[in-house]
């Protein structure tokens, strides 16, 4: 299973990156907005976030356009940007109309608020690179948010969907929408091929209360060796 880092803060992914353990970074309009980004600076921002986790590592930049041909002239421009974007694009009708011309164009799309089987396998064929179903909104609304991506993951796996991709590259699965290192943890089991995870959650996920005691205690038994 491979992280991304699910932000658009510069210093969350340089620390992250830091880390060795990044694959990709995804970012979303809300994302961009949560750290007062302005529209005269979002191509700027994408740039400088693909020049700190390199040329492979995927960055995921969002179309904002409804229609296919808005999202169509928003996927070139970002795609334009570094030759690692990824655009963003809704699991919409026009969504994944522009998927196929933007695939048949050599444009890799991660097809985003994917909530069903449905949705993802019409993604796939439209080709979309990935597809990032989302667990946190469908908890938000009572349902069972990792039940949907297992699903996913199942039904996906049962097909060959290279011959609708660009280049004949295999759709990966992204877990998205993660609030906690058990979802990671159910998602890794469940064979999901990436989770893209918010800081907060990735710094949790290194943590372990016996790795505290362990650590702690060999620590204490060092200062006698110490004090011998
Ligand atoms: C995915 O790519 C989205 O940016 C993200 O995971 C959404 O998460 P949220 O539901 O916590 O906003």
């Amino acid at each position: 299973m491979k992280f991304f880092l699910d932000t658009a803060d510069l210093s969350e992914i340089e620390e992250a990156a830091s880390w060795g353990a990044i694959a990709g970074v995804t970012t979303n309009p809300s994302l961009y907005a949560k750290i007062g980004g302005k529209l005269s600076d979002f191509d700027d921002h994408i740039a400088r976030i693909c020049d700190i986790v390199g040329p492979d590592c995927p960055v995921s930049a969002e179309s904002v356009a409804m229609d296919r041909e808005g999202i169509l002239a928003d996927a070139r421009k970002l795609a334009a940007i570094a030759p690692n974007v990824v655009v963003k694009v809704p699991t919409m009708v026009e969504g994944l109309a522009a998927t196929r011309m933007l695939a048949d164009e050599g444009i890799r799309v991660n097809m985003t608020l994917c909530f069903s089987v449905p949705q993802a396998i019409l993604a796939a064929r439209a080709g979309a690179r990935y597809i990032s179903p989302f667990i946190g909104r469908f908890d938000d609304i009572s349902e069972d948010g990792l039940d949907q991506v297992g699903n996913i993951v199942s039904a996906i796996g049962g097909y060959d969907f290279a011959d609708s991709t660009v280049g004949g590259e295999q759709v990966e699965i992204i877990a998205a929408s993660v609030r906690s290192a058990n979802h990671v943890t159910q998602c890794a089991l469940m064979g999901a091929d990436i989770a893209t995870v918010p800081f907060g959650v990735l710094k949790k996920m290194v943590r372990h209360p016996l790795t505290d005691r362990g650590l702690d205690s060999f620590m204490k038994d060092w200062e006698k060796v110490q004090g011998a």
